[in-house]
């Protein structure tokens, strides 16, 4: 199979209330890791690289790498997409250089502008093929590489999103329902605690969800910022020298109950990081003596296997829809 859009894939998670993992990749280890997991459950996948990825690793490099991750595993659908552009002609570059999905992001601008920048975008990439993700309402946490303040972040408005669909053409709308990125999405003042002690953040707006699929029936909706921030990577990092007080993420059964909605695609990074991060951390504090890359890198990306598995069962749902 080569490389697909999220047209199909959307449209059988919409029916089968399930949703695509979303996951970003940065190296070679991570798209192993991703595509190992997917492929041995037979789910489909989105690879997703950021501006910041691009900078990183390279644009040629990555096409090429998810390249071979479809030749390596045949049977699965996997669609390359441009995580959160920041403009035109990042999507164009994207969308000439081998991308099935690309993202416009331009929900910090206001409404008008945004309809504006995304409707040049879908006109582009739909006349080559390639599908358009959007955003309406602005997350807290690092977008677009803008770190954007608790106190700035908006909900989606569902009063917009009708408008904002037929105007731009989109073919999926990322929104905002109090997710946020990064490992840091709630401060210990927003959270509650359990009889544990473990911090406890606020629910989901499942209100504005449920408002916004009521305007838009049978459209695909994304969620960002959906990491879980698991406690064991959190508990290892901090117990082999790292300092990461009070990470917190989404609870993973209120992901579950949007993939069982309209939610057709789900964003995960920091989960991704946290994996390496931990597994790294540990290695080196039992293996001082390793210097050989390998050595690492390699429970690094089984460590990042291992969560993708875990989200596709028992998060996303994805599991055998291949
Ligand atoms: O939405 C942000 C993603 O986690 C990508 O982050 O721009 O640091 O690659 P990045
Ligand atoms: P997390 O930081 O929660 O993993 O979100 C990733 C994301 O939304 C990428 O676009
Ligand atoms: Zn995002």
């Amino acid at each position: 199979m080569a490389l697909v859009t999220t047209t199909e894939m959307f449209k059988k998670a919409y029916n089968g209330g399930y949703a695509v993992g979303a996951f970003n990749v940065n190296n070679m280890e991570i798209v192993q890791g991703i595509t190992e997991a997917a492929g041995e459950l037979k789910s489909p996948v989105v690879l997703q690289v950021s501006r910041g990825a691009r900078a990183y690793a390279n644009h040629t490099y990555l096409v090429k790498m998810v390249e071979a991750a479809v030749i390596e595993n045949p049977d699965i659908p996997i669609a390359l997409h441009l995580d959160h552009g920041p403009d035109f002609e990042t999507c164009k570059s994207c969308i000439d250089g081998g991308f099935t999905s690309v993202m416009i992001d331009a929900s910090s601008k206001p409404f008008d502008e945004n309809v504006e920048i995304t409707k040049k975008v879908v006109d582009y990439a739909h006349a080559h093929g390639v599908v358009v993700e959007a955003e309406l309402g602005t997350l807290a946490g690092v977008e677009d590489e803008v770190a954007v303040e608790e106190g700035c972040a908006s909900y989606t408005r569902p009063e917009e999103v009708q408008e904002f669909v037929e105007r731009t053409g989109c073919d999926s709308l990322a929104i905002c329902i109090g997710t946020s990125h990064g490992a840091y999405k709630f401060t210990p003042e927003q959270c509650t605690r359990n009889e544990e002690g473990i911090l406890v953040p606020p629910p989901l707006r499942f209100d504005v969800l449920e408002e916004c699929i009521k305007r838009l029936p049978g459209f695909p909706i994304v969620l960002h910022g959906s990491s879980s921030v698991p406690q064991d990577f959190v508990k290892t990092v901090n117990t082999y020298g790292g300092n990461m007080p009070d990470a917190i993420g989404i609870p993973e059964e209120q992901l579950r109950e949007a993939a069982k909605l309209a939610v057709c695609k789900i964003n995960i990074d920091s989960d991704i990081r946290l994996a390496i991060t931990a597994s790294i951390r540990k290695h080196f504090a039992e293996h001082p003596a390793d210097f050989d890359p390998r050595t690492y890198l390699k429970p690094a990306r089984q460590a990042v296997k291992e969560m993708v598995a875990h989200k596709i069962v028992n998060v996303l749902g994805s599991d055998g829809k291949a």
